[in-house]
């Protein structure tokens, strides 16, 4: 953990996330750490190791759901699992994501659906997919008092849009439209914003262009700041892991080896030890037990 940040009591609030931009000409303040996290126990060791942002993805669907895409995803289970992280965390901001449909519908039920993120939840932002096509619906979430974390480049809501999970901004028309959407977003009033999966020399120049820290997945070591899936960090992702993610663990190996172990244990015999049992007082044992007979 940065020893210099958050000041006062510890809380990592949307004002030090934006105090935390790089300015070419001055000083480069510590770079922003962003994890996704779905329940409380991840949600607390990950706090508890510094994490400044912890963002209920809603990747939830696909990492610990099993659905194929993030696209299912609703808003009972995402404010569910808000709700867990929200009791888990101390001193990261908590951000929650929109997920597919809460935000598409009209102005009215898409501020409804954000407003019900922070009184039900506990969330304090949210994250919202899509570039200038969204600059009216971030400005309304900011007049409301909720803080909007943009997202552009690969925005897996649109996977069948854009035709799959693929690197985005790869023609000049492309990447000029991925300025112009970073721009919109900030413009939008935006505190920060992902860029996932974009070649780094586009995120690099966005993040150089732009007020609000740029928190990149897959998008090089420009940014303000990085954001992983947590499932990928750890080595709990089953397949298709992306180049960018790199591995700090592996604990399916680790998970596996243990429950195989478990069960060799239990067929033995060897789980559980007498260590490992209650046993009734002396006294009432004495009295409870049949005699052995001599
Ligand atoms: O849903 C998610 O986890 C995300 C991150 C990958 C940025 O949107």
């Amino acid at each position: 953990m940065s020893a210099a940040f958050p000041a006062g009591n510890g809380k990592v609030t949307v004002p030090d996330i934006l105090s935390r931009k790089s300015h070419p000409t001055g000083t480069s303040p510590t770079k922003i750490t962003c994890l996704t996290a779905y329940d409380y126990p991840t949600a607390r060791l990950l706090d508890e190791a510094g994490v400044d942002i912890i963002l209920v993805g809603d990747s939830l669907g696909m990492v610990v759901l099993g659905y194929e895409n993030t696209l299912p995803v609703t808003m009972e289970e995402m404010l569910h699992h808000t709700r867990a992280v929200r009791r888990g965390v101390r001193r990261a901001l908590v951000v929650a994501d929109m997920p597919y449909g809460s935000f598409h519908l009209s102005l009215e039920e898409s501020v409804r659906s954000a407003v019900r993120f922070m009184k039900e939840a506990g969330a304090e932002a949210v994250k919202i997919e899509g570039g200038e096509r969204r600059l009216e619906l971030i400005s309304r979430f900011v007049e409301t008092e909720i803080p909007v974390m943009g997202h552009i480049g690969l925005t897996p809501q649109s996977l069948h849009a854009l035709g799959g999970f693929r690197v985005q901004g790869k023609t000049k028309e492309a990447a000029d439209q991925l300025v112009r959407d970073a721009h919109a977003v900030e413009a939008a009033g935006a505190f920060s914003i992902v860029l996932e999966s974009v070649p780094r020399e586009i995120a690099a120049r966005i993040t150089q262009e732009l007020r609000i820290p740029t928190i990149g997945i897959g998008a090089g070591p420009e940014c303000d700041g990085q954001v992983l899936v947590f499932h990928d960090l750890v080595g709990l992702t089953q397949s298709g892991v992306p180049k960018f993610a790199r591995r700090y663990a592996n604990l399916a190996e680790s998970i596996s080896r243990a429950a195989r172990e478990y069960c060799d244990d239990v067929h033995s015999g060897r789980f559980p030890s007498d260590a490992e049992s209650y046993h009734l007082p002396a006294e009432v044992r004495e009295r409870w037990m049949p005699r052995s007979r001599a």
